[in-house]
This record gives C-alpha cells, structure tokens and sequence, in this order.
C-alpha cells in the first residue's frame, strides 16, 4: 500500500463524511486553525474505552459543564467524580481519570504532556490512549490502533496471523500508514471506517473509500478478518 496515496484517499472521505461528535474538531474548523482541547479529547478517549459513542454523549456533557477544564477535575472530591461516573461502569476508569488530573495539575503545572511517550506514564493512559491524544491533540504521528483500527488493517492486509499474537504487526502496519500530516484526522477517519464501513458483519465494501487498497475484499473474504486464536 502506498501510505501517500491510502492517506489521501481516506483523509478525502473522511472531510465529507466523518461523524460529528461532540469532542471533535471538524476538519473545516482545524483548517481555519481551531486546535483540540487535550483535556477534552482525554476526557473523551477514557469515556470511550469498553463504551459505546452513543453512551459517552450524555456523560461527556455532564462531566464537561460540571468541570470545564482539568483544574476543576483534580479539584473535585473522588466521590463526587465516581458519582458523575456511574452507570459508565468498569469504575476504575473513573479512579484513574481522577488521579490523572491530579496528576497533571500536580506535575505537569496544569498542561497535558505533549508526547505520547510522556502521557502514557499518566495513571490510566496506556498504548492506545497515549497515542489518540498525541495524534488528535498535538499533531503526533502516533499509531493509535484500536479494535476498529486492528479489524480496518486486517482486512486492508489479508494478514492470517490471528489476534493477539498478531498486535505488533498491525502496529507497523499502521505505523507505516500514518500521514504526518493531520495523524489525528487519520486516526478517527479509521476508526470512522471501521464503525461505518468497514463493520464486523456485512461490510460496506461497495462503498468503501480504500477499497482499491484492500486486499481481503478482491476475494470477498473481508468477513473473516481478523482471524482471533482459539480460546
Ligand atoms: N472511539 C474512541 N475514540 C474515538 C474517536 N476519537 N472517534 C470515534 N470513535 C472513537
């Protein structure tokens, strides 16, 4: 795949078709040089683990009008940010998102680290998440792959190797892809593809905007990636 041309054909449908969610910056708006907010698009990745956009909605909302910056986070008490947080579950999310704002007042001076690297030794920000909020935040070409992404590239390479063991190849190959310029727009147009197009079942492969590059749908067989290991 020439990563040039894969990144402008998708970057291309992406401009017309990307979903409007609340936390993002549309394309439009970051041409005429409006910048995300990294408390926002880390308060909208930790809600967006293991839950679903439509969930996140009303609860980013919330969170946000209750505290509109990362200052106001680390200043509310754990119980009253557990209590925002219930009905999201799995709730040490929520311990997490809580002491990562205490810690970036407490050591940071009140700013995200800019780095991928650097934001991954905050409490609850691992691979993926360090690397969206680079990408989309600060303009770091950052592979950020999640179970979208990992279903997009299996299926673009035909790759046999079934997950997990298959993670630091779909890695490189993302890695490989990813434009320097606009990586977050790439990254949230992958994953746009894959809960839009390029779905677990049934894929929209007759309108997909990288059809030419992928592999698995010349034989039709993009049903049956990613391949998993036997439990
Ligand atoms: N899922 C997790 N992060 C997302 C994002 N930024 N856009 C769309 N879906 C997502």
């Amino acid at each position: 795949i020439d990563p040039t041309a894969f990144s402008a054909a998708l970057l291309a449908w992406y401009d017309v078709h990307h979903r409007d969610l609340p936390w993002r910056v549309s394309p439009r708006q970051r041409a005429a040089g409006v910048r995300a907010d990294p408390y926002r698009i880390w308060l909208s990745e930790i809600m967006l683990q293991q839950t679903t956009v439509a969930a996140v909605k009303a609860y980013y909302a919330k969170f946000l009008a209750r505290w509109p910056s990362v200052a106001d986070l680390a200043a509310a008490p754990e119980g009253a940010v557990l209590a925002e947080w219930a009905g999201l579950g799995y709730y040490a999310r929520a311990r997490n998102l809580h002491a990562c704002a205490k810690a970036v007042e407490g050591e940071h001076g009140g700013r995200f680290p800019e780095t991928a690297a650097a934001l991954k030794a905050l409490p609850g920000i691992g691979d993926y998440t360090s690397a969206a909020i680079a990408a989309i935040a600060f303009d770091e070409p950052a592979a950020v792959v999640d179970g979208n992404v990992e279903r997009v590239v299996t299926r673009l390479q035909a790759i046999d190797a079934p997950l997990p063991g298959a993670k630091p190849l779909i890695r490189n190959e993302v890695a490989a892809l990813t434009p320097r310029e606009r990586p977050g727009d790439f990254a949230q147009a992958m994953m746009d593809l894959g809960a839009t197009i390029c779905t677990p079942t049934r894929p929209a492969c007759a309108i997909c905007p990288v059809r030419p590059f992928c592999t698995a749908t010349k034989t039709a067989e993009a049903e049956r990636y990613p391949v998993k290991a036997k439990k």
